[in-house]
Formats: structure tokens, sequence, C-alpha cells
């Protein structure tokens, strides 16, 4: 484990919510489903695997990169100085974007299944307000869960873009958008 994820971890282990960070196998997968985004919005970017992919795979898209725990976003700034680092809850960036034109994909890492309830609860009534208001947009999301990363209102639906094995644990990567 990379010693910056091991004391963010032990910092606060809700909100960091794995042990490893996301394989190249999966970051690359993450970064293949926000092909075609004039803006990528990545959320809980941690030591940055899936920012990394996402420099490579869509190289001259605007890429703003959101993190809560403030010694992350500091490495990830220093590692990637091209990249808008936000040291933020998704929340608030997210809110913040909603009337900005394009096609907007947000990609997340956010560990919904051990956030704080109030946490996971205000974001992603967040992120769907987000999607809902225009068709264009989507998440892209990943889950160790065998099932969607979290209920939502009828209006949008989940789709599994594909499950990635070579990561520990085995990961679902899901797309959120607004039914059309
Ligand atoms: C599972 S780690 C993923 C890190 C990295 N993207 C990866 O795939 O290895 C989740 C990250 O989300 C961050 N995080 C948790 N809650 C957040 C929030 N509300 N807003 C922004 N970042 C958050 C954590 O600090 C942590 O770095």
């Amino acid at each position: 484990m990379p010693v910056d994820l091991l004391f963010a971890m032990l910092r606060n282990p809700a909100s960091t919510g794995a042990v490893l960070p996301s394989s190249r196998t999966l970051a690359n997968a993450m970064a293949g489903a926000a092909v075609g985004a004039d803006t990528v919005i990545e959320l809980g970017a941690g030591t940055g695997p899936v920012t990394e992919a996402l420099l490579r795979r869509l190289p001259g898209v605007p890429l703003i990169a959101v993190e809560l725990q403030p010694a992350l976003a500091r490495r990830l700034q220093a590692r990637f100085p091209t990249v808008d680092v936000r040291q933020a809850a998704a929340k608030e960036v997210v809110d913040g974007l909603i009337e900005r034109p394009g096609r907007l994909v947000l990609v997340s890492s956010l560990p919904f299944r051990s956030l704080p309830k109030e946490v996971a609860a205000a974001t992603v009534d967040s992120l769907c307000r987000f999607l809902a208001h225009d068709g264009e947009r989507k998440l892209v999301q990943f889950t160790y869960q065998p099932r969607a990363p979290f209920a939502v209102p009828r209006h949008l639906r989940w789709q599994r873009r594909t499950v990635v094995w070579r990561n520990t644990p085995p990961a679902g990567v899901w797309e959120l958008q607004a039914v059309r």
C-alpha cells in the first residue's frame, strides 16, 4: 500500500473506503467510459491512478479532480500540475458546475457504501440533480458490490459497463444517465 494512502486510511477509514488504489486495468476501464467528454470531473481522486489514466486516454480534455483529504489533494496537484485539483467535498464542486455547458462526465471512486449515511445521501442527491439537468451527462462509478452503486430515482438509469477482474477486489464499472 502506498504510504500516503495508508495515512489517509488511518485518519479517515470511512471516507477512504479502500485499502489499495485502483489497478491500472480498472483505471483504464473508468477512463475509457469517459471518452467523448468535453470536461471530466473526477470525484475522490485519492493517490491518482484514475487521474493518470484519464490524462493518458483523454489528452487535452479539461480535467477537474476533487479530493476531500488535504494531504492527498496536495500530492495530486504536485503530481499532475495541469489538472485543476479541488480540495473539497464532491457535492460542493458538482453543485457549482450544474449550469456549465458541454458534455460533462463525472468519474467517481467515491466509496458510497462506507461514507457516513448523511454524506452519502447528500452526495447522491447532488449527482442525481446534476445528471437530470442534461441528458448528455453521465456518471461513471465503480463498486465492489455485485449490484448498482446506489439507488436512484426513476428518471435515471444504471447500466453495468464491465467487470474488472484484475483488481483487488474485482470491481464493476457502472454508468448512470437520465432516461431519454
Ligand atoms: C476508494 S478511494 C479511491 C481513490 C482513487 N481514485 C483510486 O481509485 O484508487 C476514495 C477517495 O475518495 C475521497 N473522498 C471520500 N469522500 C469524499 C467526498 N465527499 N468528496 C471528495 N472526495 C472524497 C477519499 O478521501 C479517497 O481518497
